[in-house]
This record gives C-alpha cells, structure tokens and sequence, in this order.
C-alpha cells in the first residue's frame, strides 16, 4: 500500500504568496486585460547579449558536462579578481564556492553552521526563503522584528538582546529584500563583533550589489574574513533563469562547503558558469551600470509618486529595485487590498505577509522591474482605486 505521508518540516512549509498573485495576473493577461507586473523580483531587462553569445559559445564547444562542486576554477578566479576591480579587497579563490544562484548558496551556509533545533537571527520582513530553506534544513529561525527606526536592518543591539543559547548564526541582506535598505559600513562592522563575540557566524547576502543608488557600494569582505558574504549573477548581473551566484566562505569551511555542494547540488549548471565569466569582464560593466541608472531614475519617480498617493515610506530605499510601503491609510488588510487592486486595476504588487508577520498587513512591496511608462500608468491605476474606496 502506498503512504502519501509528508515530513511535518515541509509540509508545514508557507506559500510565497507573489506566486499567487502572479498566477493571478497571468490568468487576467489571458483573458486579454492588460497588467502592470510589480510583484515579482527579477529584472525586466534579458540578460545582456554578450553574456547570452558565451552561454550559446560554451553549448556550441559542447562544455556540457559537470564542472567541479565548487565550481569553474577560472570563474572562482574571476570573482577574487572582481572582488579587487571593484573594492579593492583581496581574496583567495579557494574561498569562492559558485552556486546554483544565492539560493544555493543560502542552503550551503545553513547547512554547514546550524544542527537541527539550532537558531538563526533573521529580520521580520526580510527574504522569506531564508526562514523556509532553515525550516526545511530542521534549524529553526527566531525572526526579529524590524522597524524605519533600524532602516528595517538587523543591528548589534538587536542581536545581542536576541542571541540565545541556541543560536548559531545572523543572516543579513544589504540592499535588502523587501525594503532596499542599505545597511552602512560601519553597522556591518558592529554586527560582525557582536556575532565574533557570541562565537556565531554572521551571513551577509549581498546579492543587490551593484544596485546601490545613494552612496558607495562596498562588500562585507572588507570589513571581515570571518563572515559568509553570499551573492548571485541573477540581479545586477541580470540572470534571474541561468541559476548561478556564489558564496565567499571563511577558509576553515571551503571544504566543508565542497562536500555538500559536491553531495546536495554535484555541480552548478555548466554553460551559466561559461556565461558568468563575461558577466564579470570590465567590458560588460558598463551595460550593467547603464540598467542601474535606469533603475534609479524609476526609483526617484516611484518613490515620491507613492508618497503623494498617501504612502508612508519611512526608511528611504536606497538599493535593490524595491519600494515597501505602508498602505495603513487605505486598508488594514494589504492581502485583499493587494488583490482588489490586481482585479480591479490590473496592478500587481507583493502582499507585506511575503515577508513576515511584523506589520505585514499594513505593508505592500512594489517593485519598480518595470519601464517608466508603465510605472507612471500604474500609478494612476492605484490613484483611480484609492479615489474609489477613500
Ligand atoms: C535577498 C535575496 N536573496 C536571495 C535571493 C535568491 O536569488 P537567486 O537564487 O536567484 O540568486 C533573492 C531573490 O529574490 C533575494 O531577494
């Protein structure tokens, strides 16, 4: 007879409701309404040309076989060497593990720092994947709640009043995911100590690098070779679909890191790795920067156009392509409100309940993945729907 049992881990696992509503919007494009997509996180731009022609090069050599765990050792070569263009900071490239995108990499770090029933620090909202890739690993994830008085970010304050006998580890993300907060150099620097002084080990996702519109950007490496500091060619590097990013370990985990990426993912896929090689080339940045300028010439219009809808953004977004908006003056309920308006109006946002409990109700994320025509037609929408029910 056969079981249909699941693991209680994972089938407790919580939906990313973004899927939903992009399902949604789908089945309402279908039905020939037009819809302005701000739901989900990916670049609208196709990844750039020249980095597509050393993919479709590395297929047309018949680079189809598995590469090392760890990766191409000469794009674990280029990544130390972007690290020194870009920031001046030395690595090795042993210290490089590539990844199946910072997803994988998230799975490797958890997997190499925490037991089961063991904890890690994680901001409320923040990435939801993170909480549900611990959950699926057994480690449990103790979320903080965040506020605009921390720009939404993990500080050493937070994490010394939090850190309990079980936890192991702090993950951050800056710019971060829902909010484009940037945390400063310097917070960086505090966390670090505060987590060295708990024996942890602090995570840092910078996989909105390069997406920083305010000031410099800077990487968590040259503050420390003691923290994990995770990233992916998805974002900046525009290649969501090629399903490669990378992870830069302290030296006492590279191996540790290769056995499980060895054993959980054999190899990250072949012809991405060959694509990502020209992604880091010098020669390719400036196409890179030219999308960053557009994404901030959509932020500086978005941001204060919903303000003057009636949105309160309290912490400026200062990186990613995010905006996280409380919408408390139009509903205490952003879920339906979020859906309303998609039906209603064809626009599509995140619900706050992607990214925590803490408020989420009174939150919704746009993403500004979109050109700035059709982002100055949703803004209308949402001010046509908000004139309606206010
Ligand atoms: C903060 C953050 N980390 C990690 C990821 C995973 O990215 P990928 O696996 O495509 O590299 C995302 C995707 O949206 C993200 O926002």
């Amino acid at each position: 007879m056969s079981s249909d049992r699941i693991s209680k881990r994972t089938d407790s696992l919580k939906p990313f409701h973004v899927m939903d509503i992009l399902a949604q919007a789908k089945k309402l494009e279908s039905q020939g309404r037009s819809i302005c997509h701000m739901e989900v996180g990916e670049p609208d731009f196709a990844t750039a040309g020249c980095i597509i022609k050393a993919g479709m090069d590395a297929l047309k050599q018949f680079k189809t076989h598995y590469t090392p765990a760890s990766g191409l050792p000469e794009l674990r070569e280029a990544v130390a060497d972007y690290y020194h263009r870009k920031f001046s900071v030395e690595i090795n490239p042993r210290r490089v593990i590539i990844t199946p995108g910072a997803s994988g990499a998230i799975q490797l770090a958890i997997s190499c720092l925490l037991d089961a029933g063991e904890n890690i620090l994680l901001a409320d909202p923040g990435y939801p994947c993170n909480k549900n890739i611990a959950q699926v690993l057994a480690v449990e994830s103790q979320m903080i709640p965040v506020s605009s008085a921390s720009a939404y970010q993990l500080d050493a304050a937070l994490v010394a009043k939090h850190w309990n006998d079980k936890t192991r580890a702090v993950m951050v993300a800056t710019p971060s995911n829902p909010t484009g907060t940037v945390l400063p150099e310097q917070q960086i620097k505090a966390l670090c100590e505060q987590v060295e002084k708990n024996a942890g080990r602090l995570i840092v996702d910078e996989i909105y690098q390069g997406l920083v519109y305010d000031s410099d950007d800077y990487t968590a490496l040259g503050v420390s070779d003691e923290c994990f500091v995770i990233n992916s060619f998805s974002k900046y590097f525009g290649m969501t679909g090629w399903r490669v990013g990378w992870m830069v370990v302290p030296e006492c985990y590279v191996d540790v890191v290769d056995r499980i990426a060895q054993n959980i993912f054999l190899a990250p896929p072949t012809m991405s790795q060959y694509a990502a090689l020209t992604a880091l080339k010098e020669s390719t940045q400036w196409i890179l920067d030219e999308r960053r300028e557009e994404f901030k010439a959509r932020r500086d219009f978005l941001l204060p156009a919903l303000e003057q809808l009636g949105f309160k953004i309290s912490a400026r977004p200062q990186g990613a392509f995010y905006i996280y908006a409380n919408c408390e003056s139009f509903t205490d309920d952003s879920f339906l409100w979020v859906n309303q308006l998609l039906n209603e109006q064809g626009v599509a946002l995140t619900p706050g309940i992607d990214f925590g409990d803490h408020l989420a109700s009174k939150h919704c994320r746009f993403a500004y993945t979109q050109s700035l025509a059709i982002l100055e037609q949703a803004v209308d929408k949402i001010d046509g729907f908000i004139q309606r029910y206010t």
